[in-house]
């Protein structure tokens, strides 16, 4: 089955009592039972949801895996895969990523004795030196946030396989449309499905796929145990949004294209990180792992004092100034205040995440009014 036809079928089966085409949202936190143990596979909410377990199918269908699971957030996501790891550990990240995955491994998980490392992902090779016995894990994003910097994931796989090391990418740019990690050898896929997956900016939730029926349990065990699950209704939006997911990122991806070259002609536009670009870092490897180049793009002016950027971000009718992406409607956002707050200022120059630096998540509206609006923003 292709990919288009998966999302708007996988997982979803009509509902036996009713023959709902869409799954229902079953609203309920217990589950009657006829005699102890006698019920009809769902004891508790926490542990079993059918709308949870449409949206779970849903998700291992279009990102070519056997399993997935559901949480409350991305980071409750991210979080579930960080508590595979034992007090020694050490994990080697991209040292471009979401602020939140940055705070949540120095902040929160440095103190029960895991290290971290942080590389320049872009090139494989630069987690070799890293290696020793108490490696365990890879993380990556790509493109990872804000640089658009792309990880080639076939060759870090490589790399993680031969030392019997889990690989964990972040796919939450790209969205299953453009991408599938698991295909390219990573061990476990995580989504800020707030994102793409859900699309339409009105649900906060993440999810973990994967292949492995070992890492499964584990994974089950964890977000069972620990409870960071999704409330239905939230299942029921993701499990709604990806119905259009491809429709939504064919648009996305097109009117990124038109926004990152009306950027780059700009008289007053320095840089502009989109991984589209055929001169761009990672162009190669994208071509190779994405379908297309999605509507993610960063940039900077070349009057790089912060006053011309934040003339910008408030001066933009159509693109509204918030944090998230991957919604229908086009945001602007000023990653060094906002979204990478949390990584030290040092850190975030080493990327080239300066002060300065203005991202965008080009939604899937007309793109002559999204570039007139930026165009009046610039001057
Ligand atoms: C790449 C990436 N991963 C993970 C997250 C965290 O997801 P959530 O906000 O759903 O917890 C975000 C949030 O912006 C993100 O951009």
């Amino acid at each position: 089955m292709q990919l288009e036809t998966k999302l708007i079928h996988a997982g979803v089966e009509p509902d036996p009592s009713t023959g709902a085409i869409m799954t229902p949202i079953y609203q309920t936190s217990t589950y009657v039972q006829a005699a102890p143990g006698d019920h009809k596979g769902y004891e508790y909410a926490r542990t079993q949801n059918p709308t949870r377990d449409a949206l779970q199918n849903a998700l291992a269908a279009i990102e070519e895996g056997s399993f997935g699971l559901c949480f409350s957030s991305g980071m409750a996501a991210t979080d579930a895969v960080l508590k595979l790891l034992s007090p020694g550990d050490e994990v080697i990240a991209a040292n471009d990523m979401y602020g939140g995955t940055y705070r949540i491994f120095t902040k929160v998980y440095e103190k029960y004795g895991i290290r971290f490392h942080f590389v320049p992902m872009e090139d494989a090779q630069s987690i070799v030196p890293y290696i020793n016995a108490h490696t365990k894990l890879i993380w990556t994003e790509t493109p990872t946030n804000p640089m658009m910097t792309i990880t080639d994931i076939e060759a870090v796989s490589a790399i993680a396989k031969a030392h019997d090391i889990l690989l964990c990418v972040d796919n939450t740019f790209a969205s299953p449309y453009l991408q599938n990690p698991l295909r390219w050898g990573a061990d476990l896929v995580v989504h800020s499905a707030t994102k793409y997956l859900g699309g339409h900016s009105d649900v906060v939730h993440g999810c973990i796929i994967g292949n492995d029926p070992a890492l499964h349990e584990k994974l089950k065990f964890i977000q069972n145990s620990c409870g960071a699950v999704p409330g239905p209704q939230d299942c029921f939006l993701v499990l709604r949004g990806i119905k259009t997911l491809h429709l939504r990122m064919q648009r996305h991806s097109e009117n990124g294209r038109q926004v990152a070259h009306f950027l780059r002609s700009h008289p007053k536009v320095d840089k502009v990180y989109w991984c589209g670009f055929e001169d761009s870092q990672g162009y190669l490897v994208a071509r190779k792992q994405m379908r297309d180049f999605g509507g993610m793009i960063s940039f900077t002016l070349k009057d790089d004092r912060m006053e011309a950027a934040a003339k910008v971000l408030s001066g933009t009718k159509l693109f509204s100034l918030a944090e998230s992406l991957g919604g229908v409607e086009s945001l602007i956002g000023h990653p060094a205040s906002m979204t990478h707050a949390s990584i030290p200022r040092e850190e975030r120059m080493k990327t080239g995440l300066v002060d300065s630096l203005i991202r965008l998540s080009v939604g899937v509206e007309n793109a002559d009014d999204l570039i007139a609006d930026l165009g009046q923003a610039i001057g």
